[in-house]
């Protein structure tokens, strides 16, 4: 564990790094994510970009959270069945290499939920009532009395996933904090118990980069809001994306002086443009008046076409042959389970359930 995990968990307080860890092989990443659709640029913003990155950094591990998307999907797993390897298909797209990130599936690791049901007892039920995440997640669900237990535990599931791999660094968006607080509790509580370090405090990796707005100005891209432009975009979608994104409702005419704040299509720049003098020169322009909408709009096309078209493309040519992907995941899932199983030894010993 980083002295930085040390001083603030012991706080209270989330131990997050929101800075670039320095560059150091100890650490271990694992992250995941729900395969309830395809991935978007927020998605690559907020995440898929910097794995690219750490994969050369860190040893790092990614999860295809299978069993988490079943407990408010349970209505239907038919959807979760088919984006695991949809899912799958984005992280090769953009980059993310099989031979340095181990890529799994969490419902083929059978010790991910023998951990969780035996973490059940490190949990109570008003702590988990107390997750700020889940309570906010009950109410968007409108869930109200019906709760899936599976569903109000998953934190609990998520503490499994991360101990196992005895991660020590977390990237995830800033609403996944209370899990990673609530997973260093459980690692404190069970050492306790343990009377020996089994298990790793983790720090949260919070992406520095906020969450990227939809098309339609909404706070954030997603999927069911409708307002995405997802990774394996053709080029008439992007196109038809950026016309449709959401600028400054007042800059009406050319000549009108015009406003950055909330306009989506400067904040899209902000995020991918490279050349950040003349974005800023534009910038200037824009609010003084006199630059319309379109050549804004015509730079951004510009930008997100070369970057998504060999994303795009890679993902074509892992389509031909999804016999491979799954393959690769069956390759990652073995290497992951490995470690799992290891974890789940320690823990059984240590709570007297080995018995041979
Ligand atoms: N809950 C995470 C999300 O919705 C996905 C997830 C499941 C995860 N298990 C994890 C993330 C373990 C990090 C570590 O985004």
């Amino acid at each position: 564990m980083s002295e930085q995990a040390a001083n603030t968990v012991e706080a209270g307080t989330a131990s997050t790094a929101t800075a670039q860890p320095s560059a150091n092989k100890q650490h271990l990443i694992l992250t995941g994510d729900r395969p309830t659709g395809p991935l978007h640029l927020g998605h690559f913003v907020g995440s898929l970009r910097n794995r690219v990155t750490y994969q050369d950094l860190y040893k790092q591990y990614i999860m295809i959270a299978d069993a988490q998307a079943l407990t408010d999907n349970m209505d239907d797993p038919a959807k979760v069945h088919n984006n695991v390897i949809e899912v799958a298909l984005d992280y090769l797209a953009v980059g993310i290499d099989p031979s340095k990130t181990t890529i799994f599936i969490q419902s083929q690791i059978p010790e991910l939920t023998e951990l969780t049901f035996y973490y059940m007892n490190l949990v109570t039920i008003s702590r988990l009532e107390r997750n700020p995440t889940i309570k906010q997640e009950i109410i968007l669900r409108n869930f109200e009395r019906d709760i899936p237990a599976g569903f109000f535990t998953y934190p609990v599931s998520q503490a499994a996933d991360i101990t196992a791999f005895k991660a020590t660094l977390v990237p995830v968006g800033d609403d996944q904090i209370p899990m990673i607080e609530q997973t260093n509790e459980i690692v404190r509580r069970f050492n306790r118990l343990a009377k020996k370090d089994i298990l790793v405090e983790c720090e949260a990796l919070v992406p520095e980069i906020g969450r990227l707005p939809g098309i339609d100005g909404k706070a954030k891209m997603s999927k069911s809001l409708g307002n995405a432009i997802n990774l394996g975009a053709s080029e008439a979608e992007i196109k038809l994306a950026v016309r449709n994104v959401y600028t400054d409702p007042l800059h009406l005419k050319v000549e009108d002086p015009g406003h950055l704040e909330g306009n989506v299509a400067f904040t899209y720049l902000d995020a991918f443009d490279t050349d950040k003098d003349s974005l800023q020169a534009m910038k200037e322009y824009y609010v003084r008046g006199g630059l319309g909408d379109s050549k804004v709009k015509s730079r951004l096309e510009g930008i997100l076409q070369d970057m998504l078209r060999p994303i795009r493309e890679r993902r074509q040519e892992y389509e031909k042959d999804r016999g491979h992907v799954l393959q690769l995941l069956k390759e990652g899932t073995f290497r992951a389970r490995e470690i799992a199983a290891k974890t789940n030894d320690e823990v059984k010993a240590a709570i007297g359930l080995k018995h041979f």
